[in-house]
């Protein structure tokens, strides 16, 4: 038999976004193990919720009181838990936090992950919007998850060929939103690591510090040290990191936009097609630093929204909209948010 689920009714969500905005849950149930999950699916009342899984918030803006379930993930613990002749693998509980889980392989002399040190959010909502920046992205040291299925009641292992990764792109952003909850995830660690210096910036930090066979923690601290220039707090500064995506447009379109702005910054992808930098196009259209209300645009990168005390996730998505029309007057490309809104 399971025991009742510890619900709480009313919750405010006001600490457990990082945009820090105050809405409540109807129902709100902390999870530290797969058989909170379980009691969740023998109660009729609580199955007929909408839900919502909920990591570190770092990548959610609400618009709204939530009227379902929010699922806070809290399970922990990491581990080494197995190895190939390639790879060691390492297994983190979904309610880890994705930094100090980075950390903890750094410290473990298991490198791999370093160039995504500092993403504010949890292991669990990682694999969601296959996290990335700086050159790398979770997928590239993803091996599996468990999962636990609302509807089944079973658990699932995904590899990595189920889960569709894309650009901040998941099949958990799809087919299987809000039914499963994942519940841990391994990670492929590279026993033979080289350094991944892709990303010019990144080289750039690495020059600088005089630094010629950069270690995992040299680069880990390289990030850090860039991230913490650009990038808000979000214990300081409400955010959800970048807002928008980087639209991906086609080589015709690039090339037409280059012809009449010899300054765009885009990346050319595998088959073609380029990704615009979102943050120039806004930052061109003189929307850095601007604020609508409570609502703003962060003075050293465009692309990230901020509350600047107060805010409503109404005043955030205005805020959006107006720079989303703009953009698109300015550039003929329609760029799309990257956090959940709901
Ligand atoms: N740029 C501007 N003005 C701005 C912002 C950017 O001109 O206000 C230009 C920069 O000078 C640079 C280019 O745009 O030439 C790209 O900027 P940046 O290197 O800061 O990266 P990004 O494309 O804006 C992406 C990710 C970030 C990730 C960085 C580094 C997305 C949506 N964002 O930002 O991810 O940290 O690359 O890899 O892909 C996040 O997803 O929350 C996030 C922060």
């Amino acid at each position: 038999m399971n025991s009742r689920p510890a619900i709480v009714h009313d919750q405010s969500l006001r600490a457990l976004n990082t945009f820090g905005i105050e809405a409540k849950a109807a129902a709100y149930l902390r999870v530290a193990t797969v058989d909170d999950l379980r009691a969740v699916r023998a109660a009729p009342e609580l199955m007929a919720l909408r839900r919502l899984v909920l990591g570190g918030g770092s990548n959610l803006l609400l618009t709204r009181d939530f009227d379902g379930l929010v699922l806070h993930m809290a399970n922990l613990g990491v581990a080494v838990t197995g190895e190939d002749e390639d790879h060691l693998l390492v297994t983190a509980q979904a309610g880890e936090n994705w930094h100090r889980f980075v950390q903890w392989t750094l410290d473990h002399g298991l490198p791999g992950l370093e160039n995504l040190s500092l993403i504010p959010g949890s292991v669990g909502a990682s694999p969601i919007q296959n996290i990335g920046a700086y050159g790398s992205e979770m997928a590239d040291c993803f091996h599996s998850l468990r999962a636990f299925d609302m509807e089944t009641g079973e658990m699932r292992l995904l590899a990595r060929q189920d889960c569709t990764f894309g650009y901040r792109d998941s099949v958990f952003k799809h087919a299987l939103r809000e039914r499963a909850v994942i519940v841990d995830v391994t990670f492929a660690l590279p026993k033979r690591w080289r350094p991944n210096l892709r990303y010019a910036e990144l080289a750039a930090e690495i020059a600088t510090r005089g630094i010629a066979m950069p270690s995992a923690k040299d680069i880990s601290d390289a990030v850090i040290a860039i991230r913490t220039r650009k990038l808000p707090d979000p214990a300081k500064i409400g955010n959800a990191g970048s807002f928008f995506k980087n639209p991906v447009v086609s080589a015709a379109q690039r090339d037409a936009l280059l012809a009449q702005h010899p300054a765009l910054v885009s990346y050319l992808q595998a088959g073609g097609s380029y990704k615009l930098a979102a943050g120039w196009l806004i930052d061109q259209r003189g929307w850095r630093g601007r604020s609508i209300g409570a609502a703003g645009v962060h003075e050293k990168q465009a692309l990230v929204l901020v509350n600047r005390g107060g805010a409503s996730g109404g005043d955030v998505l205005e805020l959006a909209r107006q720079i989303t029309d703009d953009v698109q007057r300015g550039f003929g490309v329609v760029l799309e948010p990257e956090p959940v809104v709901l």
